[in-house]
Formats: structure tokens, sequence, C-alpha cells
């Protein structure tokens, strides 16, 4: 679903309606305000590809400028060069959205956006996205005066190799003005796979391990 397609607010409070009651808080709130909200956060639900994928369109007006190709071509070059090397739909849509978050803020980008998709993704995919940017210093650090092996710290770890075959043969890649990513179009599908299969009102996913393991 494209990002102009979401339902807003208004749209949603028309089909669904709202909690009218004027004194309501959470304290107070009933099993019928609940039942007024269930397809409130299906919809909400519904919409987190188009979300996601708003971000990372965010890319190419906010993030960092000044390297040849925006953020955004960045994110389509890099999955395209992982999707032709053979990896699987769920190492390709962290590659295309490993630095979406960029568009807010550079500095714990990397963090963020291993967050964002955490419900989503293996251990091994989050850790790779986490830890990309320290990982990527290596192919830049000389010129800018870190030390660019700080990886080094990491290594043994057993996603190092994963987070370093990442930054090397495809985000380290994906700046070159005379190569073209595939298009956003491609890749929807994909992300539309790997988000949706947990569900649309997958309250499991908000819950730390703990709570989950405690209910068991
Ligand atoms: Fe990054
Ligand atoms: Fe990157």
């Amino acid at each position: 679903m494209p990002w102009t397609e979401a339902k807003t607010r208004t749209e949603c409070e028309d089909e669904f309606g709202r909690i009218t009651r004027l004194d309501f808080s959470m304290p107070n709130g009933t099993t019928e305000d609940y039942v007024i909200l269930g397809p409130h956060l299906a919809a909400y639900q519904a919409g987190r590809v188009a979300r996601l994928l708003a971000l990372f369109e965010m890319a190419d007006q906010y993030g960092m400028t000044g390297f040849p190709v925006s953020r955004f071509e960045h994110g389509l070059q890099t999955a395209t060069l992982a999707h032709r090397a053979g990896k699987d739909e769920e190492y390709v849509v962290c590659a295309l959205l490993h630095d979406a978050a960029e568009c807010i803020v550079f500095d714990n980008h990397a963090e963020i956006g291993a967050e964002i998709l955490r419900p989503f993704i293996s251990d091994a995919n989050y850790w790779m996205m986490r830890h990309h940017s320290f990982f990527q210093i290596y192919h830049m650090g000389e010129h800018i005066g870190v030390d660019r092996n700080m990886r080094e710290q990491w290594r043994g770890h057993e996603h190092f190799e994963r987070t370093l075959e990442f930054c090397d043969r495809f985000d380290a890649l994906g700046f070159s003005p005379m190569h073209q990513g595939m298009p956003l179009e491609f890749f929807r599908p994909m992300v539309e796979r790997v988000v949706n299969k947990i569900g649309d009102t997958a309250i499991a996913a908000m819950m730390p391990d703990a709570v989950l393991t405690a209910a068991d």
C-alpha cells in the first residue's frame, strides 16, 4: 500500500468512531471502550509498511547530503546489491532500510533503524543493522581521524562476519551515481511480507521478553 493510501485519522474515525466519553482516562477505561479501539488498532497496524516506506522516502529529502547519491538511492542500491548476491528477503529489507532513520538523526541512526525493525527480523539481522555504522568506519576512518578498526572489538562475535560482509559487499558500495538501484516498487512486496508476518494486531510484539516468558 503506497503511503498516500494509508488511512488518515479522520478516515479511521469516520469509519470506526472513537471513544467520546468526556471522562475517559486509562484507569477508568471499560471493555466497551477497547472494543471501539480494536478496529482502529488493526487499521493502524495495517499502515506499518506505508509509514516505514514514507520514512525511507524522507531520506531522499532529509538524509545527509554531499554524497553522490541521496540516502534513499543509497538504500535502493544497497538492497539491490544484496538481492543480486542472493541474500534472502529479510536481509534485503534490512539492507533497504538500514539508513532510513538517518532522515531524523545521524548519530544513532543504526540503533534506531534496528529497533524499528526488531519485531520483524532475526537477532542476526538486528545485530547487523544495529552495528553497521561502527563496522562502516573501516572504510573512512583514516580520512576522518577515527580508528578504522573499531569493529575489531567485536571479532569473534557470532554476527561479526555477517555484519562485516554487509558493510564491505553492499553498504559501502551503494553510493554510485553510475548505477541505479532497483525501484522501490520492486522491494515493497518484500517489506510487506517481512513486516506483516507477525500479523496486524500483534500486541505481543510490544511486550518485553520477560513479560511473555512469565505469561507462558
Ligand atoms: Fe548507516
Ligand atoms: Fe548505509
